[in-house]
């Protein structure tokens, strides 16, 4: 009996073509496989050759003084530090964040010394105003030729003192706005040729860190995202578009993990990072670990027995957020509205520790959140 079904992709195919693969020539195959292999491992020879080469005599660096760069969360941190940088070689900066103010000041600096930047307020966990200013952004300033997903949230909660809002908004400006702003910029780059995908993730992408479950869990998702994507990239022969991994490890004064209790390894400053994002953009380096030596760890991760790795994290990072991150400025005033979440009542959120009113996105709870 033969019927017709449709597979995932709505193509037709015939249920008695399935289970009858064709025959192959024993012989045939096998000398395929031998060739296959002899191929990879020659042109795996060939990278690692080249590989030595740049590492002995300097990584060729690209210009980016025609590139239209797009910074997302480019009103504060290192997305500010970016837009400058970016700005001083030459290169068009478009920033994107739901800061205003942040805004201001970053088109400020970066005008203040000659270059072009232009803001626009845009909230990257929702979609469709993803898409709306992108259009926008090619309207007024040209196709992105270099896009930096760098707008990122942390709640820095125990899990279950997190309400289910701060995970959602972890998940949607750390992983999905990803997909948003390559869905909208990569079709032009495949289109040119051209082009070049960071995401700025962290170590937390690499290793889990206790208060910081949601963030660790999406920051893991963003280093998966770039992985992926540059894999299929390769696939589908598209040579000229780039993607890099920026992995570091706490930053000060940045306004994300000023109050890390954090040991061993030191606190990272921002302008440093932002440099070595400079430099990990214009040579296409895959994935950037900051500082670089942590790689050895965590290539040992997979080494050692977890509780080895669970004792040096606790003993690396004793308390991820000693004060927690409570929203200070914008805390919806306690009512006895029950979608309302509740401030921990540890958190005393008088004395102005916390994050600033820009790390926190403006919502209507939806019903029946979980309240914890
Ligand atoms: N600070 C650190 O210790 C550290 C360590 C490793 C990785 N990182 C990553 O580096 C990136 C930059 O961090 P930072 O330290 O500069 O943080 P930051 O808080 O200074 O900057 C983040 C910016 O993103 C903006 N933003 C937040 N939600 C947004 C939204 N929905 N739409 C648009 N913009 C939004 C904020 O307004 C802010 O300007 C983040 O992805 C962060 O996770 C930071
Ligand atoms: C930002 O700049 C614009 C235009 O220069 C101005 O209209 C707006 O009031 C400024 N906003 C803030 C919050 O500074
Ligand atoms: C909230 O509820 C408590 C007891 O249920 C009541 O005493 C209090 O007045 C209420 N507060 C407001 C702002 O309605």
């Amino acid at each position: 009996m033969t019927s017709q079904v449709m597979n995932g992709n709505g193509k037709a195919f015939h249920d008695s073509d399935v289970g009858k693969p064709p025959e192959p020539n024993f012989a045939m195959t096998t000398l395929q496989t031998v060739l296959d292999f002899i191929l990879f491992i020659s042109v795996s020879i060939g990278y690692i050759l080249q590989d030595l080469y740049y590492m002995a005599l300097g990584y060729p660096e690209k210009d980016l003084k025609n590139d239209i760069a797009l910074v997302t969360g480019g009103g504060s941190g290192i997305g500010r530090l970016l837009a400058t940088r970016l700005s001083k070689m030459g290169t068009k900066v478009v920033i994107w964040d739901i800061n205003q103010q942040g805004i201001n000041e970053t088109v400020d600096i970066v005008q203040s010394t000659g270059g072009y930047c232009k803001g626009y307020v845009v909230d990257i966990s929702k979609k469709e105003d993803v898409y709306k200013a992108a259009d926008q952004v090619r309207r007024d300033v040209g196709d992105v030729t270099l896009l930096i997903n760098n707008a990122g949230v942390v709640s820095g909660r125990l899990l279950l003192d997190t309400p289910d809002h701060l995970i959602e908004r972890s998940f949607n400006v750390n992983v999905m706005a990803h997909f948003w702003t390559t869905k909208a910029f990569l079709p032009q780059m495949i289109e040119n040729d051209c082009g070049h995908i960071v995401t700025i993730a962290s170590l937390a992408g690499h290793v889990g860190i206790s208060k910081l479950v949601d963030y660790c869990a999406s920051k893991f998702a963003a280093v998966g995202f770039d992985e992926a994507l540059r894999l299929e990239l390769d696939v589908l022969g598209h040579q000229g578009v780039q993607t890099t991994c920026i992995c570091p490890y706490f930053i000060g004064a940045t306004g994300m993990f000023d109050d890390v209790n954090a040991r061993w390894v030191p606190i990272l400053k921002a302008e440093d990072v932002a440099d070595r994002i400079i430099k990990a953009i214009k040579t296409n380096e895959k994935v950037a670990v900051i500082p670089g030596y942590i790689k050895i760890l965590l290539s040992l991760k997979w080494v050692f027995p977890w509780g080895c790795n669970s004792q040096f994290l606790r003993r690396l990072v004793p308390d991820a957020a000693p004060h927690q991150v409570a929203p200070v400025k914008c805390a919806p005033t306690p009512t006895n509205d029950s979608t309302n979440y509740k401030i921990n009542p540890n958190t005393d959120i008088s004395n102005g520790i916390g994050k600033s009113a820009a790390m926190l996105v403006k919502r209507t709870p939806s019903v029946g959140e979980r309240v914890l």
